[in-house]
This record gives C-alpha cells, structure tokens and sequence, in this order.
C-alpha cells in the first residue's frame, strides 16, 4: 500500500458540534442498547465507597448522544450507593475529535448527566481504542455506540462504490473482511484488559442482517452517484474519487460471535447478551408524516456530511487542507440530498446490541 490517504485512519466527525446537531438517527439507534446498560449498571460489582466507579464511554464523538445512557448509568449506581460515592465518566475518541464541543456539551446541553450531580466528574482520553487506553482492572461499566464499525484503517481502495458492502470488488472485501476480523479482536482484547473483574461492555454497532443486508441503500447509492457527478464537473478527479472509501463495516451475529467460538472467551471477555435488530428510521417516519420530499433529502445528507464526509476529504490530492474541500463537501451535501429528495424511500438501519462479562475470579 503506497498511498497514504488509503492506509490512515478515518477522520473524526464533523467538528465544531456539527456531529452533535446532525446525528439524531444515531441517537434513535442507540437508545434500545441503554437498557442493556441500564442492567449492567444494577448487576456490576462496585469498588468500594473510597474508590471512584468509572464508567468509559468509548468513542464518544462530540457527547450529546452520550448524554441519555451516561445519565441511566449514573442514575443506576446512585440509586446503589447513595450521593457520596465519586464516579468518574471518560469519554475515548481520536485525538483530533472535537473534544471542545465534548466539554461545553457537558456543561451546557439541559440533559447533561452533570447537572444536580457534583460528585461525577468528567475526562476524556485522545487515543485509538484499538489499544489498551485506560489502566488495567480500572473500568467498572464500559459504553460504546456506532463506533467499531470504524476500521483502525483503510485497507484496501473500493474501486467501484464508497461501502465495500455494496462492491463488487473480491480483493477490496477480502481486505475488509481481514481487518474487521482483526480490528474486532483488539477492541475485546483491549477492552478486557481494561475491566475490572465482574464488570460489563454494551456495544452497540452497525451489523448485518440475517440475510446479510448492511442496509442504507439509498443514502449509499446517493452519495456515490453524487461523488461521480463531482467527477463529470471536474471539481474532483477520478483518481482522488477512487481513494475515498468509508472505513464502516457491518458486522453480521456470527462475525461478532467468532472471536469467543473457541472456549467462549476473547480474551478476559465472554458475551453475556447478543442480537442484531432493525433501528427507527426517524427520517422516513417524518416523511410519512409531512410528505416533505426536499427535508428528507437534507436530513441524509446533513447524517452523511457529518459522519462520513471528513474521511472521504482525505482522498482530495491536499487532503482535509485541499483548497477545494469546503466546495467539495458543499456540492456533495447538496447533489446527494437532491438525488435523495427525488424518490423518498425507507432506509434499513441493521444494529447489533452486546454486552461483554469480564468474569469474576475467586
Ligand atoms: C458515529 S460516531 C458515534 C458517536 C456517539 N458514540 C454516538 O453514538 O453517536 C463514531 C465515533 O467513533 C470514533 N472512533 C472511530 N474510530 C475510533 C478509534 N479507533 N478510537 C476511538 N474512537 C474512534 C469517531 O472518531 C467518532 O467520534
């Protein structure tokens, strides 16, 4: 692999709290998984009154879809032990996260989990969770929502679409395939390290159906007939569109199960609960409502600037620095949300839920 826009890491989401503004389809995704959290938080062993709890929220992105299960978990643990008892709240993502827009969410937004609590105290930790980031045995309650679907890197160019769950391309879904494999496996490994014995993950990820469908269809086949009109017009070259790629994948139960097949461990880790379900489309149930064709279109373009676009800048010959990557990330906003706005339809939002064990030792 010679070209570095295909091998780095994706970027992080759109800053200046844009991600927060354009990410309800996520937080409607996410919220069937608090339930989960909210029972690892009554279930997992507590260190004791002298120590801090601390729950980790693992790519956390700018914080407000945070909010709700990081305010459950809290809720949870002082119904346990009372108001005294510190308990520490992390949030993890890459070191360039708008992690600006993190804080002044926490200390402004009327839902933050801060507000009439003064013994929660937030941090943050600017590293890839592809690594052991926290200290070992550290973490009693462990978060993360819509972010292993990102690979640690590009692996291979997508000579022929955007999501390599939509190519055809045998050697660049061999590529993925490898490295979602690996990347998963880290992540566990990591993550395990990182519990304390007894303490609980929730996962919620982007997954496959049963019949393998990644689903958002039309956004997908949107954004890439827009990306080629970009071409045709002459904003971009063909050869900066075939170094854009969106790093996601899903993963389907079984690729999610594999790593514990062996002994039903990864790691320090086993799976106490697994199921991939469909997620509200918000969008298309407002559409239902208002037959507003022009805002359904907006609305998966604004999702698709905000959490994928940055990473398909890298692709431009200057990369996010481009001159042309304000005018770049304009047109294809605006040609997608067209394409969309043309033949509204109903998106697939496949989602898996997990939670991880860190067993107990005597
Ligand atoms: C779609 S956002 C999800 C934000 C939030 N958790 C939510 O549910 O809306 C994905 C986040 O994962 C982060 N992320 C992706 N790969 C990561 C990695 N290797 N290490 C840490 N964070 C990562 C991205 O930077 C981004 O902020």
């Amino acid at each position: 692999m010679t070209d570095a826009s295909i091998s780095a890491a994706p970027a992080p989401m759109e800053g200046h709290g844009a991600y927060n503004r354009s990410s309800r389809v996520q937080s409607a995704g996410l919220s069937p998984a608090i339930l989960l959290l909210e029972e690892a938080a009554r279930v997992v062993p507590l260190p004791d009154a002298s120590q801090p709890i601390l729950i980790a929220d693992y790519g956390s992105s700018q914080g407000r879809n945070s909010l709700a299960p990081m305010t459950v978990a809290i809720r949870r643990f002082r119904d346990r032990v009372g108001p005294a008892q510190a308990i520490s709240v992390v949030h993890t993502d890459m070191p360039d996260n708008d992690f600006g827009a993190l804080f002044q969410t926490l200390v402004n937004d009327p839902k933050s989990y801060l507000r009439g609590d003064p013994a929660v105290f937030p941090s943050a930790v600017g590293r890839s969770f592809y690594q052991q980031i926290l200290p070992s045995g550290s973490v009693t309650l462990g978060w993360s929502s819509w972010a292993v679907q990102w690979l640690s890197r590009t692996p291979a160019q997508i000579p022929d679409q955007l999501q390599v769950a939509y190519s055809g391309d045998a050697a660049a879904r061999e590529a993925f395939t490898k490295q979602a494999v690996e990347d998963w496996r880290t992540f566990l490994i990591s993550r395990g390290r990182e519990l304390r014995d007894g303490g609980r993950l929730v996962v919620l990820t982007m997954a496959l159906r049963d019949d393998g469908d990644f689903g958002y269809r039309g956004v997908l086949s949107a954004m890439y007939a827009a990306l080629l009109s970009l071409i045709d017009d002459g904003l971009i070259s063909a050869q900066e569109a075939r170094r854009m790629a969106i790093p996601t994948v899903g993963r389907s139960r079984a690729d999610l199960a594999a790593p514990f097949l062996e002994n039903g461990r990864c790691g320090e880790l086993s799976i106490e609960h697994l199921d991939v379900f469909e997620g509200d489309d918000l969008i298309w149930r407002q559409f239902a409502q208002d037959h507003d064709a022009g805002k359904f279109g907006a609305q998966w373009a604004a999702f698709s600037r905000a959490s994928v676009f940055p990473t398909l800048v890298l692709g431009l010959n200057g990369g996010a620095g481009d001159a042309r990557a304000g005018a770049f990330v304009e047109n294809l906003e605006a040609r997608m949300a067209t394409r969309l706005a043309a033949a509204p339809e109903p998106m697939l939002i496949p989602l898996a839920r997990i939670v991880l064990l860190k067993e107990e030792t005597c």
